[in-house]
């Protein structure tokens, strides 16, 4: 029997979120704030090669499936030499990438080249004053990357649009279309209370059950299935390919069937999107820790992880932006 990561609740963890850089290059108003220049300092970043050793190990114990986050990760350079050394891990079977596709255009080939196969992309609105105003930055970029994508080959491409009433819950339908259009899979998510920014946003919170209830005015939706390791709730218009995916972690949390765990820029792995547990590796792995320690370092992190998030219980309570640990 190969080894598994089990937590203290049972749950098999064989999923790694790696942040590789904690800068972006939007500002999206309900993740990072406006201004924000507190970054973790290049002196302080996983280099390559620790960040190779620290998934090697989590390959070694039963972890199948990495997804490479932010901030933006296309904003750390030479991000493909990573992948491609990650593809090539034993034990690693799923390589991902979460991005919000400014940058998407120019690097998408080489990230396909490298071993990445799975994209979700960001993208909340299609009219270019409204993404400006959410986010400071040019849709044009973003649809560019989604299209390079697409040639590349990439497959699912997924759109994770965060639904916020008064802000884009008027788009629903724009959006489907859109992805429909293009053979794109389309998630909506409920904006969670990470950090002031995300607090702030939540006023905006819509629950999935009301915009399920807006889409199914226009469309038949039956269940439907989609490969991927995320607590996404798939639905399809009857008869055809496309995917809706539901990201409830409001209003109805997934936390019994949570497989994952985080790793930041600077080496700390968090147990739980919702709460501060974390374990730090970075020491460790600057002071010589042998491969044996580190996979025994891991295990113990594991030991640390909450049932469950409280967001709705203390939603003061996560200081650090959605930035920090990619969502
Ligand atoms: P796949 O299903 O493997 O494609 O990925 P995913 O949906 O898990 O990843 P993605 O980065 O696209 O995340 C989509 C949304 O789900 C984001 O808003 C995340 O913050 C949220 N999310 C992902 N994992 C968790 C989790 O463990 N807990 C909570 N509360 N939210 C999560
Ligand atoms: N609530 C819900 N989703 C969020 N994301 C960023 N901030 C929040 C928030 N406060 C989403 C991004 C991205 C994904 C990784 O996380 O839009 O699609
Ligand atoms: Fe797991 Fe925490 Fe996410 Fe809940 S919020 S699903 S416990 S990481």
């Amino acid at each position: 029997m190969p080894p598994t990561l089990t937590d203290p609740f049972d749950r098999r963890i064989d999923y790694v979120r790696l942040s590789v850089t904690d800068r972006c290059d939007l500002r999206c108003y309900y993740c990072m704030p406006e201004g924000h220049n507190d970054f973790e300092a290049p002196q302080d970043w996983l280099s390559f090669e620790e960040i190779e050793r620290v998934i090697a190990a989590f390959g070694r114990l039963g972890v199948q499936r990495i997804r490479i986050t932010g901030g933006e990760p296309l904003v750390r350079r030479d991000l493909p030499v990573l992948t491609a050394r990650l593809a090539a891990l034993p034990g690693i079977e799923d390589l991902s990438l979460s991005s919000n596709a400014v940058q998407l255009e120019r690097h998408s080939q080489a990230l396909y080249d490298s071993g990445v196969r799975r994209l979700n992309i960001s993208l909340d609105t299609l009219n270019p004053a409204r993404f400006k105003a959410i986010t400071q930055g040019k849709l044009e970029k973003v649809i560019n990357g989604l299209m390079a994508a697409k040639a590349s080959g990439f497959a699912p491409i997924k759109i994770n649009m965060v639904v916020m009433r008064g802000v884009n819950d008027d788009e629903l339908v724009d959006m489907v279309e859109f992805c429909r259009k293009h053979g794109f899979t389309l998630r909506f998510i409920e904006t969670m209370p990470m950090g002031d920014t995300g607090r702030n946003a939540a006023e905006q919170y819509m629950p999935m059950d009301e915009v399920q209830a807006i889409l199914q005015e226009h469309y038949p939706l039956v269940p439907g299935v989609m490969p991927g390791g995320g607590p996404a709730r798939y639905m399809q218009i009857a008869g055809e390919e496309l995917k809706i995916g539901f990201i409830t972690p409001m209003s109805q949390h997934f936390c019994e069937t949570c497989n994952r765990i985080r790793l930041s820029v600077d080496g700390t792995l968090y147990m739980c999107l919702g709460q501060d547990h974390s374990f730090a590796l970075r020491p460790l792995l600057r002071a010589g820790i042998s491969d044996a320690a580190l996979e025994a370092a891991i295990i113990e992190a594991i030991a640390l992880k909450p049932e469950r998030h409280e967001f709705s219980e203390k939603p003061e309570q996560v200081v650090r932006f959605m930035s920090m640990t990619g969502g």
